[in-house]
């Protein structure tokens, strides 16, 4: 029987995950999204188009797959309405191809403002939260408050939202939270909740399971990154749902042994948008010219991502807990006018060197740099490996000997067609 391969990213999201899971889509027949919400922004673009999509799966803009949101997705309806009509706009039909587990939990309008009002309760110490209401609906979920996909369907499910509104607003008015949602959101909401009702809703595990006994081929669509795992993240700066390979297992009612090929995408260099540690950080001219060449600004939020030199402590430590058995590398071109690339392979902590991520997120780390000369050349319309630059090639070798697994992709713009597949 056909195993699942799970594409995820490495670092601290917007690695590209969307443009390479439309780049593989076409060696897949359905795709899965198994955890987050529309906090995330996969953006893909192809006949000189950008398109962002937050909630459905990228394997949309292909007319014959099909794209499961997996049960640990949370799932705010007005934003997949919302998407499905852009989409509509520009000629695809999302709604064909779009299966949606009924186990997948509701992201109400109350969510979003408790986020909001959550955020604005810790102060100083803010997550920098997308505030999309994902670690709300994540908290119902495991509180057992939460309402489901499938209960849009049962005739009580009026009651149960107006119980979980009123509950919310209680909670925002003990936290003298900013605001609650206006009449206008909600009315939207719930013309969403009738319009979901005419979407396929499936049991996904089930459905999963016959597209696997068929020969299908499937791919699972992380978002985010591993470094934002609400395990394995530095927490407490991390989103609410197990980013890691093996969310993809209870994200979706797969068994860990039907896991097969792990992708593990990571960009030449590391960006991060909110709150938390980032080791390799830079705060000089060299950061800001990352950051402008790699059109580094949140696809969700537009917020300006704090960008940094690549981390091989960190990504290596995310290829461990992932199990990850071939990595892809994106955004090379950003790199193209830089005289000199530096990579961190090891941290000095309180002076001690280390391989290993501290676990206190306050630790003073500081990153120990392995130089590189720059390629200084523009390999956008590089399409073939061998007419890379030998300095990239030579980058690429030094991160695989790192890390132990090869890399097999290599993208250089965010083109569908800017993509090196390597032998
Ligand atoms: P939340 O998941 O919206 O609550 O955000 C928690 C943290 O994860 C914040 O630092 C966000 O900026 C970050 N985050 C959430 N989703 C994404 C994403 O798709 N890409 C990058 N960062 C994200």
């Amino acid at each position: 029987m056909n195993k699942i391969d799970v594409l995820l990213g490495l670092q601290w999201g917007d690695e590209g995950k969307g443009k390479v899971v439309d780049a593989l889509t076409q060696h897949y027949n359905v795709v899965a999204r198994f955890q987050g919400g529309a906090n995330a922004g996969h953006s893909l673009e192809f006949n000189g188009i950008k398109h962002v999509l937050h909630l459905i799966p990228s394997g949309i803009f292909h007319p014959k797959t099909i794209n499961i949101i997996g049960n640990g997705v949370v799932l705010d309806p007005a934003i997949l309405v919302q998407e499905i009509s852009e989409l509509e706009q520009m000629g695809v039909d999302a709604t064909k191809n779009l299966h949606i587990s009924k186990k997948a939990h509701l992201i109400l309008p109350t969510h979003r403002a408790l986020d909001a009002a959550l955020e604005q309760a810790k102060g100083d110490n803010k997550i920098g939260s997308t505030l999309k209401g994902i670690g709300p609906t994540y908290t119902d979920k495991t509180a057992r408050n939460g309402l489901r996909v499938g209960d849009i369907l049962r005739p009580d499910f009026d009651a149960r939202y107006k119980q979980l509104r009123q509950k919310h607003l209680d909670t925002i008015a003990q936290l003298n939270g900013p605001v609650a949602p206006t009449q206008a959101d909600e009315d939207a909401w719930m013309r969403a909740i009738d319009k979901l009702r005419s979407y396929t809703l499936i049991d996904s595990e089930y459905a999963i399971d016959q597209h696997l006994s068929d020969g299908q081929r499937v791919l699972a669509e992380g978002a985010q990154g591993s470094l934002l795992d609400i395990d394995f993240g530095s927490y407490p700066f991390v989103t609410s749902s197990n980013t890691v390979c093996a969310g993809a297992c209870t994200g979706m009612g797969i068994a860990p042994g039907r896991i097969g090929e792990v992708y593990g995408i990571f960009k030449a260099y590391c960006t991060r948008v909110g709150a938390g540690p980032f080791p390799t950080e830079l705060f000089d001219s060299t950061g800001e010219q990352l950051r402008t060449i790699g059109a580094e600004f949140g696809a969700t939020t537009g917020r300006p991502r704090r960008c940094g030199w690549l981390d091989l402590v960190a990504l290596r430590y995310a290829i461990m807990v992932n199990g990850v058995t071939q990595l892809i590398m994106t955004k090379a071109d950003v790199l193209d006018t830089f005289a000199s690339i530096k990579v961190a392979t090891a941290y000095r902590v309180d002076g001690q060197l280390t391989n290993q991520i501290p676990y206190n997120t306050d630790a003073r780390i500081e990153p120990v740099y392995q130089e590189f000369a720059g390629w200084q050349t523009d390999i956008t319309s590089i399409r073939c490996e061998s007419d890379l630059p030998q300095r990239l090639l030579d980058y690429v070798r030094f991160i695989e000997e790192q890390t132990g697994v090869p890399v097999r992709i290599i993208s250089v713009g965010p083109d569908r067609n800017a993509t090196i597949m390597r032998g």
